[in-house]
């Protein structure tokens, strides 16, 4: 695929953090973007790469109005003697199962990556380079034909956005604590819980936000219809040990099938050890607490990796999980997965693609 390339002017170069220590997330983008049109009857159209900056949107595009939007989220890593991306493929897999729940057009798989590897190639200095840091990559559909009825738009916009990412534990794992949800619901299946759309996100704000008025780092969202099993927690889905056997909620069509959650059971599947994906009640985690058959409990997801979870809150009891700690199978997966992604390790997995 040709992109056609319209640098930014020398002059105008954003300036890049100085103190890596320093960078957040989601606030830093790179100097470009890349854009792709789509209209129906024509197909993906106009692929290239622009300087950063506001897109200019009809009032009536109707992702504005009927919310046909979704998004990605993957990172670059520079490692020892290359910049690696990690398992973009599957990302790309993702956005088109997304795109077809919600009657969008289809991405091609290779003309995609090479969108993405193009992009960060040409914005590579501001890839950082302590431990820990990535850049993070942001591919976005949505729909811009101005129209006011509700039915599926027929010409949309992709675009990939980039930014450095810091370190995400500054100080060390550190385990969070989870408040479980028992009133409000994230999704029920047969909805979008599944793929990665901007309402999915808007649903779970509420809660959330009086979770950390309460002190707490996120909420444990439980199924739907009974609010009895344990679905996820904010951008991660979760696993626990109870005995020797690791268990995670199955992808039955209200939880997004997180690519490090495959990751992370593929490697245990590996390890040798017990995995099930099977339906798991919060009484049974709270049992599993009291009793001490609870070993360990942590999140999965891009940003953090790995996130231990230390305290369990539910219908006003707080619940220490692995004594407030992080465990031993959650260091283990950590250790293994960022040396992964930094190419430290061999990828017997296949996840891992040098692009430069
Ligand atoms: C709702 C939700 N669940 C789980 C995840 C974890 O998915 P992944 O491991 O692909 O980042 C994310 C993050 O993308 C998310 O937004």
């Amino acid at each position: 695929m040709e992109i056609k390339i319209n640098r930014v002017d020398p002059q105008k170069l954003k300036t890049k953090p100085s103190d890596e220590s320093q960078i957040g997330f989601g606030d830093l983008l790179t100097d470009h973007m890349f854009l792709w049109d789509y209209e129906s009857g024509k197909g993906w159209i106009n692929p290239r790469i622009e300087p950063y900056g506001p897109l200019k949107i009809d009032p009536a595009a109707m992702a504005l109005h009927y919310g046909q939007e979704i998004f990605e989220g993957l990172k670059a890593y520079r490692g020892k003697d290359g910049i690696y991306l990690f398992r973009a493929k599957d990302n790309v897999m993702r956005m088109n199962s997304s795109a077809r729940r919600l009657c969008m057009p289809e991405l091609n798989e290779e003309k995609t990556l090479d969108a993405l590897k193009t992009l960060i190639l040409l914005d590579k200095d501001w890839i950082p380079r302590s431990r820990g840091t990535s850049l993070y990559i942001r591919p976005t559909m949505l729909a811009t034909e101005p129209h006011l009825g509700v039915r599926p738009a027929k010409a949309y916009l992709f675009f990939i956005i980039i930014g450095p990412v810091g370190a995400y534990y500054k100080e060390g794992l550190n385990p969070v604590k989870i408040y479980v949800e028992d009133e409000y619901v994230r999704a029920a299946r047969g909805g979008t819980g599944e793929i990665k759309t901007a309402g999915n996100y808007a649903a779970s704000l509420l809660a959330a936000e009086k979770a950390k008025e309460k002190g707490f780092t996120q909420v444990l969202w439980l199924d739907a219809v009974e609010r009895k099993y344990v679905e996820e927690v904010g951008t991660m889905n979760m696993f626990f040990v109870m005995d020797d056997e690791v268990i995670t909620a199955p992808l039955n069509g209200s939880i997004l099938p997180g690519i490090t959650r495959d990751s992370v059971l593929q490697i245990v599947r590996r390890w040798g050890l017990k995995v099930s994906e099977c339906a798991l009640s919060i009484d049974e985690v709270i049992e599993g607490l009291e009793s001490g058959r609870l070993k360990e409990s942590f999140g999965t997801g891009t940003a953090a990796v790995i996130s231990p979870v230390g305290q369990i809150t539910y219908k006003g009891r707080d619940h220490v999980v692995a004594g407030g700690k992080m465990g031993e199978l959650s260091q283990r997966l950590y250790d293994e997965i960022v040396s992964i992604q930094y190419g430290d390790r061999p990828d017997p997995y296949g996840w891992v693609q040098r692009i430069d």
